[in-house]
């Protein structure tokens, strides 16, 4: 049996109970705090007050903590372990923390609001105080329509079928209890909320028929802004309460990319970027000032874990990542308990020390002619796995050289690869080129949290003009009407 320890969060007023030794990253990823820098210790950015208790500084965050000019008081959560009962100040909270780690300028409002990030696997919504955007609470949790399948074709064939308003419901329901879970002690006066999600997501919650996004050319009449008031989705708040969900790019790019683009802020650069949002539906957006092009792919959820025979999100339980040392797999259980399943990350670490061993070939195939390969003695990986490995690598890696393609650019000529998702913390960046899923050197590569989420709390404070701005500079792409599309992708199903 692990000993535990309470872990005290400040502004969100909350505890958890976690085994002894558990790394700070894996509890605050958790409440949707960013590592901008990936644990580097060279951004500051996961910065945490200690109020009481004791975290212990090893001499290289002491070194990074005097670099960044850090007083005793501060820890770099990324660095440390729980290894007692402590109280933390998140000073993250303090700030919107864009996707290079400056923070956002905002402007100041009177009020409160909440951004929600409506996923297909999971809901993560904030409370932010819009007069010096301090972030007061974080919630997230499953998406309830989970149990109508994992992926969006699921949940769009179900309400095909008659459950379209159970689907509503489901999502309205859940995320009007996590908006009260937040108020429950602070019974403050809600002025805005804004939701982004994916085009399915969007269609679900405002009531709007998805039939259009069933069949060819998949085009939806109605992706503009959505507006509702509290009654109207049966939630408790002051019936002036302006809720939005706001608008989705194409069929299939939703409003979680349009935010994703605010927090890159790669509509205002002079330079290309690449935004890869790895979550249950793979989208890539690639641009720059000028112009931005953007497409889903059919990476499907296996980042997500689904379709993987022991995959899971990135959540306690979930192997995050894993390094062969000394002739043995070790891996890193988020969290610090017993291995329940592999999330995104983990699955990307191991295919690559697969491919550096050779223990798979160029097809995906276990060369030892074993149905699977053991990770612990919980987990393992099966030729299934490999094989949705590969197609979900194929799509992102086959979409993004249509895009570079569309915009006549290559990767030379891109600054940065903006990687989001919910596992962003954990990846290894080494190994996401090892596999093939991203094709350009290590340096530009930016590996982030919840693009979604940081995007939609700057909606809090921004205009329709500001979004106006990004939708005018953006054109979604349909991959599969690239004539060169199914050759690409087939190259790029190969392992090498
Ligand atoms: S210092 Fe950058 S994530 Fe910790």
């Amino acid at each position: 049996m692990h000993e535990t320890v309470t872990i005290n969060l400040q502004p969100l007023g909350k505890t958890v109970e976690v085994t002894r030794g558990t790394p700070l990253i894996d509890v605050l990823h958790e409440f949707s705090v960013e590592f901008p820098c990936g644990g580097k210790g060279t951004c500051g950015s996961c910065k945490v007050k200690l109020l009481q208790g004791e975290l212990e500084i090893g001499p290289v965050q002491q070194q990074k903590l005097h670099k960044l000019k850090l007083g005793k008081e501060w820890r770099l959560a990324c660095f440390c372990k729980a290894e007692q009962d402590i109280t933390l100040e998140i000073s993250q909270f303090d700030n919107i923390i864009l996707a290079d780690s400056s923070t956002f300028d905002f402007r100041p409002q009177k009020g409160f609001g909440i951004a929600v990030d409506l996923g297909t696997t999971t809901i993560v919504a904030q409370l932010v105080n819009l007069e010096n955007g301090h972030v007061l609470d974080s919630v997230s949790d499953v998406n309830a329509q989970a149990k109508y399948g994992s992926d969006l074709i699921s949940r769009i064939q179900n309400c095909l079928d008659g459950n379209f308003e159970e689907l509503k419901t489901l999502v309205h329901r859940k995320t009007g209890e996590m908006v009260q879970s937040m108020l429950k002690t602070r019974p403050f006066n809600i002025s805005k909320v804004v939701v982004v999600g994916n085009t399915v997501m969007h269609h679900i919650f405002s009531g709007l028929e998805v039939s259009s996004l069933s069949f060819y050319p998949f085009r939806s009449p109605c992706l503009g802004t959505q507006k509702f008031t509290p009654s109207e989705l049966n939630w408790e708040l002051p019936g002036n309460t302006e809720i939005s969900f706001f608008p989705s790019i194409g069929s299939f790019v939703g409003s979680d990319i349009l935010a994703g683009i605010a927090a890159t802020k790669m509509s205002g650069r002079e330079e290309f970027s690449v935004l890869i949002d790895l979550g249950t539906n793979g989208e890539i957006v690639i641009g720059n000032r000028d112009k931005i092009v953007c497409a889903s792919t059919a990476a499907g959820p296996a980042f997500e874990g689904a379709k993987i025979s022991q995959g899971m999100r990135a959540t306690t339980g979930a192997i995050s990542s894993v390094d062969f040392e000394n002739g043995e797999l070790k891996v890193h259980v988020i969290g610090n308990v017993q291995a329940k399943g592999i999330c995104g990350s983990g699955l990307i670490d191991i295919m690559a020390i697969l491919l550096n061993r050779e223990e798979i070939g160029m097809f995906g195939e276990i060369n030892s002619g074993d149905k699977k390969v053991k990770i612990t003695r919980e987990v393992s990986i099966n030729q299934q796995d490999i094989r949705e490995f590969q197609l979900a690598k194929a799509a992102i890696a086959a979409g993004t050289q249509i895009l570079l393609k569309q915009l006549k650019i290559t990767y030379a000529e891109i600054e940065h690869v903006f990687i989001a998702g919910g596992f962003g913390n954990f990846l290894n960046i080494e190994n996401v080129i090892r596999t093939g899923l991203i094709e350009c050197e290590a340096g530009k590569i930016v590996k982030l949290g919840n693009t979604a989420l940081i995007g939609a709390k700057m909606f809090l404070f921004e205009d329709e003009k500001f979004i106006q701005k990004i939708l005018d500079k953006t054109t979604h792409i349909n991959l599969e009407g690239d004539p060169d599309f199914q050759d690409i992708y087939i190259e790029k199903m190969m392992l090498d």
